[in-house]
């Protein structure tokens, strides 16, 4: 294979650097056409476009492959633990003992919000979207840790990070107890990562939620399955605004704002919210799909297609048997798992589909899992950030500590009009 690309413009010929990554992948390097061309390429939503080197996550979209620092997210199905994840992604490795043992104290040691906090909850209406209050809170942890804005070193970006992993959780949990007028429960330091986040969602005082061992490991793996998907949608977000050398507080709220989209992690709760008008009966899952073929019912088949993934998104596969296991496990059955089956048939044997190769993504299972749980549909969303958030700030620090990293700051081809003269208000009809 070659190891550039020749360019003729203009009948001047440019010899283009071609790139190859660990798994083949290859890039041509365009970092020096502007200056050498005066070119600059187009390429709206980036479908084409490289915006860094990353070492963190690897897809094979063609292939139905994802592994996280190179191990693939199918051996972390068998003992889950998001934890140990999160460490991997962020720091590279998998955690000794000892680093695992310390980095799970911090996550029980910084869960609680400082009580000022409290007071900004109180503020939002009920009926506030939970991922309004995600982002607007997330942010607001650089006001109570003024001494984490700036990471000078390795140890206070684990102190941020450790901070934020644990906190996201009672920030959601808080947002959820104030949509419902229900008093916030601490944090139980006796308690794990997923244990104590249903402990502070759903005790009651005198009542506290205990998590059984099948309910634990499904979120643990939800969460893991989650965790990272190289330069998505938020993940670039968090890389764009950290790339202005902004805090991670700020860069990881910026993030949740552009998870929230139904295109984006949004769309767990539309396939919900799509599996559920089928149940009652609206409409059935033939017309439905019919709907998501015609371009001009803005109707699409929610979880479905990807921009990356022509094949199977290999955490469809997992969440789908998570799914089965799970309510096979708690005795109840879900009529919805098997609405979402029927579609996945039919859609699965419909050239529709099948040319445009479009399979079920993460989001099309996990809604259901979340539900058998009793995570409400309107926290979704936010369940999709709690899983993000290490690959979120793995992201982050791996540009941050990148010498060669630069602002972010795409160029454009102008439309407009051409140069005009100003006409003041008296003459302007
Ligand atoms: C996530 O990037 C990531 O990695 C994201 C994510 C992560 O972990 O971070 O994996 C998480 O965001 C998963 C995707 C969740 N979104 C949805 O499930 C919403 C439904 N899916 C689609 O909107 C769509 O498939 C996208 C947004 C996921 C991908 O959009 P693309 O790559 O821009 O594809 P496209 O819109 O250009 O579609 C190509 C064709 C079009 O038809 P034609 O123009 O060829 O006639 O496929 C059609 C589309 O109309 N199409 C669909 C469809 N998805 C694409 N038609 C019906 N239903 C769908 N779901």
């Amino acid at each position: 294979m070659s190891d550039h690309a020749t360019l003729i413009l203009d009948g001047v010929q440019h010899e283009l650097p071609v790139l190859e990554g660990v798994e083949g992948e290859r890039a041509i390097d365009i970092r020096e056409l502007r200056e050498r061309t005066g070119h600059i390429t187009l390429d709206p939503g980036y479908g084409n476009t490289g915006s860094c080197l990353s070492a963190i996550t690897f897809i094979d979209g063609e292939k139905g492959i994802l592994r996280y620092r190179g191990i693939p997210i199918e051996q972390f199905a068998d003992a889950p633990n998001f934890v140990e994840v999160a460490w991997l992604l962020i720091f590279g490795r998998l955690p000794t003992a000892e680093q695992y043992t310390s980095f799970a104290e911090d996550l029980t040691r910084y869960a609680n919000l400082d009580e000022g906090m409290k007071h900004h909850f109180e503020g939002f209406p009920r009926s506030a979207p939970p991922m309004a209050i995600l982002s607007a809170m997330i942010n607001a942890l650089s006001c109570f840790h003024p001494e984490l804005i700036e990471l000078d070193d390795d140890e206070q970006f684990r102190m941020a990070a450790a901070r934020l992993i644990s906190k996201i959780r009672t920030i959601a949990a808080y947002a959820y107890r104030h949509s419902v007028g229900r008093p916030y429960n601490y944090p139980d330091p006796h308690l794990r990562y997923v244990p104590n986040f249903l402990h502070m969602m759903f005790s009651q005082p005198f009542d506290q939620r205990v998590c059984d061992e099948s309910v634990r490991d499904a979120l643990n793996l939800v969460l893991i399955l989650h965790a990272d998907h190289e330069q998505n949608c938020s993940t670039s977000t968090v890389r764009m605004v950290g790339s202005s050398q902004a805090n991670l507080f700020a860069s990881c709220a910026a993030g949740v704002c552009a998870l929230w989209g139904p295109l984006h992690g949004g769309a767990n709760v539309a396939v919900l919210e799509m599996l559920e008008q089928i149940h009652q009966g609206n409409i059935t899952p033939e017309e439905y799909v019919r709907l998501a073929k015609d371009r001009d019912s803005k109707i699409r088949l929610m979880g479905f297609g990807h921009r990356v993934y022509k094949n199977f998104d290999p955490r469809a596969q997992l969440l789908g048997g998570v799914a089965e296991r799970l309510l096979s496990g708690l005795g109840r059955p879900d009529p919805l798992l098997d609405i979402a089956r029927r579609l996945e048939e039919i859609a699965l044997s419909d050239p529709y589909f099948v040319d445009r190769k479009l399979y079920p993504n993460v989001d099309f299972y996990s809604g259901i899992i979340l539900r058998a749980i009793g995570i409400p549909t309107n926290m979704f969303t936010v369940m999709f950030a709690i899983g993000r958030l290490p690959g979120w700030i793995a992201h982050w620090w791996e540009q941050r500590q990148d010498a060669a990293a630069r602002i972010a700051r795409p160029r454009q081809i102008y439309t407009g009009s051409p140069q005009s003269d100003y006409v003041s208000m008296a003459q302007r009809i």
